[in-house]
């Protein structure tokens, strides 16, 4: 009996425990079934939309000591020089000083849209501080213009043989010439100021041809994609605007030209007469174009430029080549000499709205 009883009122109790544990269980299923839904919930959220501050093994992966040098043969904080050009770019309409000389803002923006800083090197300075400034840069540039005599000429003379110095040293230094500097370094290193033909090439655009025997590797388009160079070869993707050049009839024949550069690429004029329109130095990081890489994406006063997005990959290429070239600089200038120097010091003026010319050009004077 004691034990009936003990097992009935045991069994009792386990009835009373059991309807307890279900009443409370009743009363805590959907508040657990919330919690628990919003802890799935949360944690599904997170692990998807974490942001980088919040997400703790990202924000150990990306410590500091985890991202990798950078190339230390090469250097960072480039800056070109770019040679100005004699008069103020826009035909007086800005400033008719004897002494005034400009670079189109396309030139800079062109160096500056990949990655470098641009000191200009006026033409007219004393030698002594062209000299110094070409110390401070990583490369130069030569612009189109028209100036082929006197202190222009010898001053882009000058600055060449102090490249080839550099390089000759030892000392990677880069030089870029587009259209009248192209033309300045076929008379330069022709020695003939009467090497140049005319053309007529104004204001033209061109597709531009390969020599069937040029290896592009190591040039500035060995980074264009094969689609890209196909099209350069069948759409008018470069801008031509010049009424000299050289033939490579002309260029061949000349000892001094054909052993200095090979020619990479040619173009026709609007009488479908060829000349040279792109070319590498064989020994040194030097590359010369008739035609005008820098226009696609900065200039707008001519009406054949070509603005389409392979156009401006055209000049997205070269600037990234050229600037590629003046990282393996090994000049390393003072900041602050460099700082005093910049183009930075200096305002563009726009002249576009005449519907002609550069739209915008730095002038000095
Ligand atoms: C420069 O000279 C021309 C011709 O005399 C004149 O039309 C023009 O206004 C001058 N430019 C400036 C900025 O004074
Ligand atoms: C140009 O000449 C003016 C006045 O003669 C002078 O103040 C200025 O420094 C010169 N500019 C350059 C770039 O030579």
């Amino acid at each position: 009996m004691l034990k009936d009883t003990n097992d009935s009122s045991s069994s009792y109790n386990r009835m009373i425990s059991y309807s307890n544990i279900f009443h409370v269980w009743k009363c805590l299923w959907i508040p657990l079934i919330i919690f628990f839904f919003s802890k799935a919930f949360c944690n599904s959220n997170a692990q998807s939309i974490l942001l980088p501050h919040q997400d703790r093994s990202f924000l150990r992966s990306a410590g500091v000591s985890s991202c990798p040098m950078p190339d230390p043969s090469l250097y960072f904080r480039p800056v070109v020089g770019i040679l100005t050009h004699p008069g103020d770019g826009a035909s007086g309409r800005l400033n008719n000083a004897t002494n005034a000389s400009y670079i189109a803002a396309s030139y800079v923006k062109f160096v500056e849209s990949a990655g470098a800083r641009v000191i200009p090197l006026i033409y007219n300075e004393p030698k002594e501080i062209l000299a110094e400034k070409l110390n401070l840069v990583n490369g130069v540039l030569f612009t189109g213009g028209w100036a082929k005599t006197g202190l222009y000429y010898e001053t882009v003379q000058e600055l060449f043989k102090r490249a080839l110095e550099k390089n000759d040293a030892g000392y990677h230094f880069p030089v870029l010439a587009i259209c009248l500097g192209f033309e300045l370094l076929n008379m330069i290193v022709s020695k003939d100021k009467n090497i140049l033909e005319t053309f007529n090439a104004l204001d033209q655009a061109s597709t531009l041809q390969f020599m069937g025997s040029t290896n592009i590797e190591g040039t500035v388009f060995q980074r264009f994609s094969p689609d890209l160079l196909k099209k350069l070869t069948t759409e008018c993707l470069v801008m031509q605007n010049h009424h000299y050049g050289i033939s490579p009839k002309r260029f061949l024949e000349t000892p001094a030209l054909s052993s200095f550069f090979k020619i990479l690429t040619t173009s026709k004029d609007e009488n479908d007469k060829v000349y040279v329109s792109t070319v590498q130095a064989q020994n040194y990081p030097i590359t010369g174009f008739q035609w005008h890489p820098e226009k696609n994406a900065f200039e707008w006063g001519l009406s054949m430029i070509p603005h389409s997005e392979d156009a401006v990959q055209v000049t997205q290429h070269v600037a990234n080549y050229f600037i590629s070239e003046a990282r393996k600089s090994m000049n390393r200038p003072s900041a602050r000499k460099v700082l005093d120097n910049l183009i930075y010091n200096y305002s563009p003026t726009y002249c576009g709205k005449a519907g002609k010319g550069y739209d915008e050009v730095y002038i000095f004077a």
